[in-house]
């Protein structure tokens, strides 16, 4: 940040929850930094997951609107066939299609990255579908939802689209985590909660955490290769996701939420702005990059640990599909 008067408001906002996730700091950061729209995406292809709600469906306008040729995967045909109607009309890009496929289902991922695939180079992944799931249930392979959904199924796809994304300079994978993971120190013996201890939004803040952990590792490991690896949280946004599976919360702040758009609006940036692709394995909001860490407790004892064993731990429940 140049202007010393931005990065002033910038750290003031950064030093409170309420005002650096709410609507107040977008709408601080965007007018003080006087951000413009994102780099045109015409001639390049994006693919994103759950776009047919909330930040999602906002982030597939913005992109299909930059000119990108945008996949989305999609679980239910009928919401997906809706979806790319909105997306056409809204963004009058012709270039839309969808792929259904449940990202808890390892099967499907592997379809999915297949069919990606055989249409060729990918030059953004976007990992965007997710929930807080409040009750526990199992995937397909078995795995809780929450942690197949949001760290499995993403593993598989991103793993399976390397190829593809390579093609591209560089190519780009950018995973949607929350800032409930500013709760949860890392820690993968309870990672996977049993159903005694369950709870949706510690697992949810759990594996959001993950995510980042899992970001730093894919980094490392493909620094030498022409893909980067970013994460962001949208701040708190007033989606259909969060009113049913906070309500309480989302009605108490409700007139601080930030719109889909805004809530979007750093996602749609990493797709295409220079300085998404000058590091890996960071974190974003607001167009900047952002401590992963808000209290000392959630400090990690050995990271390199946690990303090697945390990988290992990815690397073998997905396997049989990659
Ligand atoms: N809203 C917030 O304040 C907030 C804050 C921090 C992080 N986030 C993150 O932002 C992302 C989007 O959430 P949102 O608030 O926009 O929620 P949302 O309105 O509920 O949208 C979630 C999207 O994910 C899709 N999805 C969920 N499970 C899926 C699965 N198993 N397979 C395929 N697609 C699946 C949903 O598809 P269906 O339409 O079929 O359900 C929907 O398109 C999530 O990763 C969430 O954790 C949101």
């Amino acid at each position: 940040m140049t202007n010393p008067l931005a990065w002033v408001v910038d750290a003031s906002l950064e030093a409170t929850v309420v005002a650096s996730f709410s609507r107040v700091g977008y709408a601080t950061r965007s007018r003080v930094e006087g951000w413009i729209d994102p780099p045109s995406l015409a001639g390049r292809r994006v693919v994103i997951t759950g776009a047919t709600s909330g930040i999602g469906l906002a982030a597939a306008t913005r992109l299909a609107s930059l000119g990108a040729a945008l996949t989305f995967v999609a679980r239910d045909d009928a919401k997906a066939r809706t979806t790319l109607a909105t997306l056409v009309e809204r963004s009058r890009n012709h270039r839309i299609d969808y792929l259904i496929g449940d990202m808890g289902d390892l099967a499907d991922v592997r379809r999915v990255a297949a069919s990606v695939r055989e249409a060729g180079a990918v030059d953004v992944l976007i990992h965007n579908a997710g929930a807080i799931t409040a009750s526990r249930t199992l995937s397909p392979q078995g795995f809780e939802t929450t942690i197949a959904v949001q760290l499995l199924g993403p593993f598989l796809l991103t793993h399976m689209l390397i190829p593809a994304l390579s093609l591209t300079s560089p190519g780009r994978v950018l995973t949607v985590s929350s800032g409930g993971m500013y709760t949860q120190r890392f820690d993968l013996a309870s990672l996977e909660m049993s159903a005694a201890d369950y709870d949706g939004v510690t697992a949810y803040a759990r594996v959001k955490r993950a995510q980042l952990v899992v970001n730093h590792e894919w980094a490392r490991r493909l620094a030498a290769a022409d893909v980067v690896f970013q994460t962001m949280h949208p701040g708190w946004t007033d989606t259909p996701g969060l009113a049913a599976s906070l309500p309480r919360f989302h009605a108490l702040v409700r007139p601080l939420l930030r719109t889909p758009t805004q809530g979007a609006d750093t996602l749609v940036w990493l797709a295409g702005a220079r300085e998404a692709v000058m590091s890996s394995g960071d974190l974003w909001l607001d167009r900047h990059q952002r401590r992963e860490h808000r209290v000392p407790w959630t400090r990690p004892r050995d990271s390199r640990r946690d990303q090697m064993e945390l990988w290992d731990w990815c690397v073998q429940r997905t396997r049989d599909f990659a």
